[in-house]
């Protein structure tokens, strides 16, 4: 053990589960432990290192900024921010989501959902929210009000003080029609359940949660802090219903945006901006120059590098090869699910995830649990086929 192992052991506060290893440095799509062992990440820290790691023209971006302004109040303006929040719009309206044209910038995924569940309550008045049963949107005390993920485990200790929450059941329009009325402020979704073991929705069902929403006033919150940004193929993942009619109110960013800063934001319209009064949500560091910075230069080299269209072509071959593995291995793998590369491996309920992912580890392989039965695979997009034999011979050896 060394000493970085024993002070996280011994001294950190122990809510994170301990993977028993430490990283010291990240290149390409590899992580690195002090000894220089190296690591090949199909994780990318739950889904932040979209790029990979190491030198880059994100970091080169952010490194300049360093120097010049590391923090600046949102009640001032400043050049980084605007720069942002120009490109992020632009992002939004080019997939065809129209309306989009003011921008909250928060620090970290759930920061955000609580803003947005703070705008939707005071926006309309009502006092109640909507959920899928066994969605995840982050951990802080209001925002556990719409966490049901892992049979509501992470809601429990603190089921007297969430907030009124009506839950549905994902992907089912019927369970929704039952549950949705006219004192619902917000009905906030993943458009793949992630956490929950990496669920599709019915092609067609995001288009008619939306039409819901609409008749009954009820404002809908899209979360796509780890569907978006490419990692489903797609800058986000709700644009494939754009066609179909679909249209929201407020969309979540989060987790890659600042391209490893910490960095979300809260996307609305005006007249829904019009109703959010002055004070309601600040925090001291939201859309500071740093993290604006990491946004613009991650933006750039997104549309650059033309990333997300070359991970699809992997992500394809992704999925055939885990497909030819589960033909082989059927007593073992019940199914893989996913898009892009957001991908799970759903294994017989006899076999536990985390004894999977110690095994992949020990091998030199990072991944990600979800569910109960569910191993998660969020690489960074930059894989390339050789990540994927290697992942797919480790699994077959270790489930063989
Ligand atoms: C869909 C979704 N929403 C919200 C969050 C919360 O983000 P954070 O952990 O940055 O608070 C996560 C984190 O995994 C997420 O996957």
């Amino acid at each position: 053990m060394t000493i970085t192992d024993i002070i996280q052991s011994k001294n950190v506060v122990s809510t994170f589960p301990n993977r028993g290893l430490s990283l010291a440095s990240g290149n390409g799509v590899y992580l690195y432990d002090e000894k220089g062992e190296e690591y090949l990440d199909m994780g990318s820290n739950f889904g932040v290192n979209l790029l990979g790691y190491g030198p880059s023209p994100v970091t080169e971006g952010i490194k300049k900024q360093v120097d010049i302004l590391i923090n600046c109040h949102g009640s001032f303006g400043n050049p980084q921010r605007s720069q942002a929040t120009k490109k992020l719009l632009e992002q939004v309206e080019k997939v065809g989501l129209t309306g989009f044209n003011r921008i909250l910038w928060a620090n970290y995924g759930a920061e955000a959902v609580d803003a947005a569940i703070k705008f939707a309550l005071i926006a309309t008045g009502r006092n109640r929210l909507l959920s899928p049963r066994n969605d995840y949107h982050g951990k802080t005390l209001a925002v556990l009000s719409v966490t049901s993920s892992n049979e509501g485990k992470y809601q429990k200790p603190f089921q007297k003080f969430l907030l009124s929450t009506d839950y549905f059941e994902f992907g089912n329009i019927e369970s929704l029609k039952k549950t949705i009325s006219n004192q619902h402020a917000a009905l906030i979704i993943e458009p793949i359940q992630a956490e929950g073991g990496i669920i599709l929705p019915p092609e067609d069902y995001l288009v008619q949660v939306s039409e819901l929403c609409k008749e009954y006033g009820v404002l809908l919150i899209i979360d796509e802090i780890q569907t978006g940004l490419g990692r489903n193929g797609r800058f986000l993942n709700v644009q494939k219903y754009v066609p179909g009619g679909f249209d929201c109110d407020m969309i979540l960013f989060g987790k890659g945006l600042g391209g490893g800063l910490p960095v979300s934001a809260v996307v609305i319209k005006e007249e829904l901006n019009a109703k959010i009064p002055k004070g309601v949500h600040t925090s001291t560091t939201g859309g500071n120059p740093l993290s604006m910075t990491g946004v613009v230069a991650f933006l750039d080299e997104l549309e650059k590098s033309q990333i997300i269209d070359k991970s699809r072509v992997i992500s394809k071959y992704f999925f055939e090869q885990l497909r030819n593995l589960q033909t082989k291995l059927n007593d073992k793998i019940v199914d893989i699910r996913g898009e892009g590369f957001m991908i799970g491996v759903q294994l017989l309920e006899t076999i536990d995830p985390m004894d999977i992912l110690k095994k992949l580890q020990q091998r030199k392989i990072i991944a990600l649990p979800c569910s109960k039965d569910t191993i998660r695979f969020l690489p960074p997009l930059i894989i390339q086929k050789e990540h994927v034999d290697k992942v797919c011979q480790t699994l077959e050896v270790i489930l063989s």
